[in-house]
């Protein structure tokens, strides 16, 4: 309507103008004409009365002049008349008028002078009058008198304001008009093929029309159709081209790469690019507290870190929680932005959740709930019925955020973690056609400890939903297996690792997550400005020095690793001033009072120690308490002889394959808690249990001394071991695993 608006304004201002002056035209000319006429009539009257008064005024008959003014009294349009002798003197007048206030007299004497008549419009109190003065001529045309006809003419006003009401109503109406017919003009011609062709567009992208545009349109409008026509050609000749290629490719390699990926998923998938959900977003957009500038950061995230190589490999849309504080400022209208920013390599499309709905689903149910019941690591975990009310909104909203991008045809749903055990049902309840998988990123807890969940069915059966539920490792299938075994009604096929809920089946397999790497000649080459750098900074020339990386979080194991490290430099004194150690530390989830607590306890223990051995050259512990990036952390990696990764429970830690990645079978060591995930394939780590501190300590002591050839030799095993098994390969099992359930599908396509 704005639009029409805009776009006639200028047209209907041109019309109002035109007809304006036309209207004004008009009405003077009118009004010209009935002044003609009243002056004519005047004129008329007056002569004759000037005839019948000549006897009057001669005689003086002044019973004969009343007759004759008052023959005025009975007349429409004539006010009255009024008699004068040749002083100017009234002899007779009509009743009607007799009482109006009498006017300038001086012209009358000019009209007796000049003997002729004239005539002129005049207000008498609130009488428009038209007045007609007639000089009255005796014998040789002497003048004897006057005689005055008073006109009313109000009637030649009141038509003149009809004549404008007319003309008012015609423009008002032709103004209705204009913008009716405007307006359907414009729904016809602009508003209703530009609506066809964006929702056959939109639906040309998900899948769903793969004909030409339903309609045809000619002149500009046409052009821009049939251009739309051939990008949607080109875009399903190039789809077609990049899957058939895609085909011939996987015969040949062998290696899971990057290419090979994105050769899988377009081989597989087709068109259908990949949907996946997440809480935690690949990139956020902050304000830098320094600079006050916008920044771009890449969060502490193990679901980041593995997802977003194979995003970047294969396209597709990642959706989650848009929680940077200014994430609004870098979206479209569909809240899409291209990504990594500037590579644009898939789309991320951000969820915008209010405070109230992040407090209680995900600083409440999700980390103060599901976090702790899944990890033991003897933290109570709470549960409030608020939280899961918001957590079940969340979930919904994100489902229906997902079902808004769905294709028509086949899509592949991956979500990510804990946050969202109610979405597959949502997804599926709506879209029974897409193929659900979920992955657990964090451990699965035994029967008996899961049970204590007061939403322990709805959870399970919100997972149920799901074609495809995968664990880092067989242990914790195992315990979710048990855990629906005994929890629900359901059929647990332990030979084909599934559960039968009725009709429906769900695959529960183990892949454990990794890492890209970039392996052999796609390593990147160490930052050596950055490596010297902090080499320099922290006086770290001559020392062994171990790191490590993580969230603060209290999962970690980080008192442990602090107190070990005390423990080591206590019962082996030599390593003093010898041995240094950098944390690296994340903060994470400080709205919640157990992790800002434990924040508190992590620097307390950590001065309190530095305090007790350093010295004026020497500090045994840096603590880095902040998010640093990739790079940055690749660098201290690099400085790094021993990475310590002594989690009291984790699901994987990509950490420990990340050291091993970047150390590309080096003079150096991982020290591992045997409760990660990752100690399942980094066998040849020094393996560690975090709470035997004692052990701990030695385990810090036998990994710095253990033999060079020793170290190359484990650390190029377990790089040998992350290399082979990277995301890539992750993904590749995963996803031809899901494409296999639908085998029937895809290619009846
Ligand atoms: C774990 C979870 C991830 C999560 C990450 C960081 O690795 O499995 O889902 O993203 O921790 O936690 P945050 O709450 O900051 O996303």
């Amino acid at each position: 309507m704005k639009r029409v608006l805009l776009f006639v304004l200028p047209i209907l201002a041109i019309i109002v103008a035109g007809l304006t002056i036309l209207g004004i035209v008009q009405v003077r000319s009118v009004r010209e004409r009935l002044m003609d006429d009243l002056m004519r009539k005047a004129r008329t009257v007056a002569e004759s009365t000037a005839f019948s008064a000549r006897d009057i005024l001669e005689s003086n008959n002044l019973p004969e002049a009343s007759r004759l003014v008052d023959s005025f009294q009975r007349r429409e349009r004539t006010q009255g008349c009024i008699l004068y002798d040749r002083e100017i003197n009234v002899i007779a007048v009509t009743e009607r008028i007799a009482g109006w206030k009498e006017p300038n007299r001086s012209y009358l004497k000019l009209v007796l002078e000049t003997k002729t008549a004239r005539g002129d419009l005049e207000q008498f109190g609130e009488y428009p009058v038209y007045r007609y003065i007639q000089p009255v001529f005796g014998e040789n045309d002497n003048p004897l008198g006057l005689v005055e006809i008073v006109y009313d003419t109000s009637y030649l006003y009141s038509t003149l304001a009809e004549l404008w009401r007319r003309i008012s109503y015609t423009l008002i109406g032709l103004v209705c008009l204009i913008v009716l017919v405007s307006f359907v003009i414009e729904r016809q011609t602009y508003i209703l093929p530009l609506r066809h062709l964006t929702s056959w567009f939109g639906r040309f992208q998900k899948g769903e029309a793969d004909k030409l545009t339903p309609f045809s349109a000619k002149g500009e409008f046409g052009k821009l159709v049939s251009e739309v026509e051939q990008v949607a050609l080109s875009l399903r000749v190039a789809r077609r081209a990049v899957s058939d290629e895609a085909h011939a490719r996987l015969q040949m390699e062998d290696i899971w790469t990057e290419t090979k990926l994105r050769d899988l998923v377009n081989a597989r998938l087709r068109e259908n690019s990949l949907f996946v959900v997440s809480n935690r977003e690949p990139y956020i957009h902050t304000i830098d507290e320094g600079s006050g500038g916008v920044k771009c950061v890449r969060p502490a995230s193990g679901v980041v870190t593995a997802i977003d190589p194979i995003m970047r490999a294969c396209g597709g849309t990642w959706i989650a929680h848009g929680s940077g504080n200014v994430d609004r400022r870098f979206v479209n209208s569909k809240r899409k932005l291209g990504v990594p920013p500037g590579d644009d390599r898939y789309i991320l499309k951000r969820v915008w959740l209010t405070k109230e709905e992040e407090d209680g689903y995900y600083y409440g149910f999700s980390n103060e709930g599901l976090w702790p019941l899944c990890h033991i690591t003897h933290t109570r975990p709470i549960f409030r019925e608020n939280d899961w009310r918001m957590y079940e909104k969340v979930n919904r909203i994100f489902a229906e955020s997902v079902l808004e991008e769905l294709p028509v045809r086949n899509p592949f749903v991956f979500i990510q973690d804990y946050h969202f055990t109610l979405l597959p049902r949502m997804i599926k309840e709506r879209r029974p056609d897409a193929t659900v998988a979920l992955f657990w990123h964090i451990p699965w807890p035994n029967p008996e400890v899961f049970a204590i969940c007061p939403y322990r069915h709805e959870i399970l059966d919100g997972m149920l939903a799901c074609d495809l539920i995968g664990f880092h490792v067989q242990f914790h299938c195992n315990n979710f297996l048990d855990t629906v075994n005994r929890l629900l009604e359901a059929r647990v096929d332990m030979e084909r690792f599934s559960i039968v809920r009725g009709e429906k089946e769900t695959f529960i397999h183990a892949f454990p997550i990794s890492i890209d790497g970039h392996f052999g000649e796609n390593a990147p080459a160490p930052d050596i400005r950055q490596v010297e750098r902090i080499r320099t900074e922290h006086h770290l020339e001559g020392k062994i020095v171990a790191v490590g990386v993580d969230r603060v979080d209290y999962t970690k194991g980080i008192i442990e690793r602090i107190l070990a490290i005390d423990r080591f430099l206590e019962k082996y004194p030599d390593y003093r001033k010898r041995f240094v150690f950098i944390q690296i530390g994340a903060p994470s989830r400080t709205h919640i009072k157990r992790y800002h607590d434990f924040a508190a306890e992590v620097d307390e223990l950590i001065q309190r120690k530095n305090w007790k051995y350093s010295d004026e050259t020497w500090q045994p512990i840096i603590y880095l308490n902040r998010n640093l990036p990739p790079e940055e952390i690749r660098s201290y990696y690099e400085v790094g002889d021993l990475c310590i990764v002594s989690s009291l429970h984790d699901g994987m830690n990509l950490v420990a394959k990340e050291y091993v990645a970047s150390k590309r079978g080096a003079d150096a060591m991982l020290i591992l808690s045997q409760f990660t995930g990752a100690s399942r394939e980094l066998t040849d780590a020094v393996l560690i249990n975090p709470y035997s501190i004692e052990e701990f300590a030695d385990a810090i002591k036998y990994a710095i001394e253990m033999p060079t050839a020793e170290k190359r030799r484990r650390m190029k095993n377990m790089h040998t071991i992350v290399e082979e098994n990277n995301v890539y390969r992750w993904a590749a099992n995963t996803i031809t695993e899901l494409t296999a359930m639908k085998k029937g599908a895809i290619s009846s396509e």
